[in-house]
């Protein structure tokens, strides 16, 4: 079926027809400058712009105007100084839906067809629970993945897990230390309880890690034998990856995401291009070395104290970090997997951190002027009480708690309300309070 016209679009053509009418030739090709208004569906102030060109008095040409628009699909008052008010009849806007109603697509086409999406979004940390922090980025990132296909793009998920860094040598360090912790399961023990078990064993090796610089020597040889493929370090760190994916997937099931494990290209996936993105910025100049550390710089970004805030590619001790590994996301999803468009759905206190990535990425030519980045962002999730939604003894709230007393809550209600709901039926309505979420 051919394209329904939105009611903008209708109400643009019907503002352009009248002009034809009114206007001579040149003039009635001009935009309609409809706008959406608080007085009426639709305004439209072309009759403000044209009226010197026309050699008319404004009102009288927003009169005119007003005469030969077909008032049977958009009617007209003339207000002020010569604004029409546009107002769609309730019988086009039933037409419309009836039309919308007879195509499975809903009148829309496929307007980006042809086109590539890459949408990072999610993105939990491996060995650590997810929190009420990530429901945001899983939800909207897999709407915009669903609306995104729905209008005909080939969309891309990509869930950059935070699995790579210095806080795993530490963290396999610590599990070779204590054998007696069991970690790994067993009977009656679901992924999500491991990663439990691990999220604790995180918060005691960092305590550790604080508190005895020998144990600090020996994370770091450990980050060494992890980044240099120590087959036994490196088999710890697999399990970790697999039982914290396990675990997310339950979460992603129970919301109805479309997330999978294929979707899956963590911080480790970037390692093996680091050294080859650095060496690009450095031979374009654009990194430079700031007391021992290669930083990126930007003119238009200063400190509260004026100086210069830096985007650092590397540490003075050599590491790379986060910043390195998103430099190496953006050139890989424009390059290899040839993105026209690319959203990052994270929260919008990493907005300057996008900022630096996407103006460096623009500045040594990963991102052409056909290829978009887009910084999605979203507020923290607040308590009752307007301040970060918190645990009562202050700790981060876990999502699948947080379901948990969705599903409690749903379930609550529905014992004091009147129904005949019984058995799975009812269980099916309780339940639903998780899809709330999504
Ligand atoms: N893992 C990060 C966090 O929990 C979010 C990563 C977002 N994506 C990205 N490409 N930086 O904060």
């Amino acid at each position: 079926m051919t394209e329904v016209l939105a009611a903008f679009s209708l109400v643009e053509h019907a503002v352009s027809a009248a002009m034809t009418r009114a206007l001579p030739r040149e003039l009635s090709k001009r935009d309609p400058l409809v706008r959406p208004s608080e007085h009426a569906d639709f305004q439209s102030n072309v009759a403000l712009s044209l009226a010197r060109d026309a050699g008319m008095p404004t009102r009288e040409l927003a009169q005119a105007l007003h005469h030969e628009l077909d008032g049977n699909a958009v009617s007209s008052t003339v207000s002020g100084p010569g604004f029409l008010n546009l107002t769609v009849a309730d019988a086009q806007l039933w037409s419309q839906v009836e039309a919308r109603l007879a195509d499975h697509r809903l009148g829309l086409g496929l307007p980006l067809a042809g086109t590539r999406t890459v949408v990072d979004y999610s993105a939990p940390n491996i060995a650590k629970e997810m929190h009420v922090g990530h429901l945001r980025t899983t939800v909207i990132g897999d709407c915009l993945v669903r609306v995104l296909t729905f209008l005909g793009g080939d969309v891309v998920r990509q869930n950059h897990l935070g699995d790579w860094g210095t806080q795993f040598g530490m963290l396999i360090q610590y599990i070779d230390e204590h054998p007696e912790v069991q970690w790994r399961g067993g009977t009656g023990c679901g992924a999500g309880e491991q990663v439990s078990v691990l999220d604790s064993l995180y918060r005691a090796a960092r305590q550790t890690f604080d508190a005895d610089p020998a144990f600090v020597e020996r994370a770091r040889l450990r980050v060494v034998a992890l980044q240099s493929g120590d087959e036994v370090t490196l088999g710890v760190w697999r399990e970790l990856v697999e039982v914290s994916t396990r675990a997310f997937q339950q979460l992603y099931d129970r919301l109805g995401v479309l997330l999978t494990e294929q979707d899956c290209a963590g911080e480790s996936t970037y390692n093996q291009f680091l050294d080859e993105v650095v060496a690009e910025l450095v031979e374009a100049g654009i990194a430079v070395d700031s007391d021992g550390a290669l930083c990126v710089f930007f003119d238009d970004l200063t400190g509260p104290d004026g100086e210069p805030v830096p985007l650092i590619v590397r540490k003075k001790d050599g590491g790379y970090g986060y910043a390195a590994t998103d430099l190496a996301t953006i050139r890989y999803r424009s390059r290899k997997l040839e993105a026209d468009r690319i959203l990052y759905v994270v929260d919008a206190r990493q907005a300057l951190h996008f900022q630096m990535v996407f103006d460096t990425a623009r500045r040594v030519g990963w991102l052409t002027d056909d290829v978009e980045a887009v910084h999605v962002p979203f507020g923290t999730v607040m308590g009752p009480g307007g301040t970060p939604f918190k645990t009562r003894s202050g700790g981060t709230v876990r999502l699948s708690e947080l379901l948990d007393a969705a599903v409690e809550g749903a379930r609550e209600a529905m014992a004091g309300k009147p129904h005949d709901l019984t058995g799975d039926a009812l269980e099916q309505v309780i339940q639903a309070a998780v899809a709330s979420f999504t």
